[in-house]
């Protein structure tokens, strides 16, 4: 839908095309993209780490972040692992709260996983000097900090039962959970200690609105939701493999949004 809405509209002969690969062929799979005539393609679970290993170059954000979202098929065939969800994070949380300053207070994030590393990936470039990892399993949070950390930023990890600490003074929330998305368990937490300037983010999409979304809109927090970061993580990879430059308008928004709802 993204993809095509942007083939279309820069008026380029091309399609983008859901192809079902299993783990033990996907270093077939990729090397034969050239051979087929592919400019590159995006992964998804469970093939975002395991693509690694496979491709020649590694742009160093998605080394970082210990995962491959976009691959860029070379001229000469070779393939470049990039990573844009930390691109379409960064370009979400522009585009929601364009006067949020970075170094207004700690980052708290919610979770470790893929989703959370983009995230952190995306903070610790801009310059956030603390963040803090609010995750179930430490040892996850621990592999984050120790592969993301950076000079500039400070990354603590915190327990779930240190969440109300952790949300203390800080300058920015992030879910970066899978709770509170259609059919997992909800994300119940208390934002009374959040300062009101603190914008808070949620990476689920479906719902659009989720609990924490809404709770956090009715005390008066600024909020964004997680489509725009969807959305946005589609541009770099769109603009190597054809060129032209794509944006994200609010008529690509409203029909990826009527197509994700009519899927539920
Ligand atoms: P993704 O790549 O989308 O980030 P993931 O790697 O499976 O998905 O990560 C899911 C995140 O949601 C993790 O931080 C996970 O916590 P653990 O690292 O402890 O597994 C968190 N998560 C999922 N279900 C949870 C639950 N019921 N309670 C607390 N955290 C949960």
């Amino acid at each position: 839908m993204l993809h095509g809405f942007w083939l279309d509209q820069t008026g380029i002969d091309g399609a983008y095309l859901p192809l079902p690969v299993r783990p033990e062929h996907i270093e077939q799979a990729l090397r034969a993209l050239p051979i087929l005539g592919f400019r590159g393609c995006n992964l998804t679970s469970p093939h975002k780490q395991a693509a690694l290993s496979v491709v020649d170059y590694i742009d160093p954000l998605a080394r970082r972040i210990g995962a491959v979202n976009t691959i860029v098929v070379g001229p000469d065939g070779s393939l470049e692992g990039r990573n844009t969800d930390a691109f379409g994070f960064r370009a979400n949380l522009a585009e929601g709260v364009p006067n949020w300053d970075p170094t207004e207070g700690p980052a708290v994030i919610l979770g470790a996983g893929g989703a959370a590393r983009a995230v952190v990936g995306a903070l610790t470039d801009i310059g956030v000097s603390e963040i803090r990892i609010v995750n179930r399993t430490s040892a996850r949070a621990e592999a984050v900090a120790s592969d993301l950390a950076m000079s500039k930023t400070r990354i603590t990890i915190h327990s779930w039962e240190e969440v109300g600490a952790a949300l203390c003074q800080a300058g920015l929330l992030v879910n970066a959970t899978s709770l509170g998305m259609a059919g997992e368990p909800p994300l119940m937490l208390d934002l009374s200690v959040l300062p009101l300037s603190a914008p808070v983010v949620d990476i689920v999409y479906v719902p659009l609105e989720t609990d924490l979304l809404a709770a956090a809109r009715q005390r008066g927090h600024p909020v964004v939701d997680g489509l725009g970061m969807l959305l946005h993580q589609g541009r770099p990879g769109f603009e190597a493999w054809f060129g032209p430059p794509v944006q994200v308008t609010h008529e690509l928004r409203a029909a990826v949004l009527a197509t994700l709802t009519s899927a539920r």
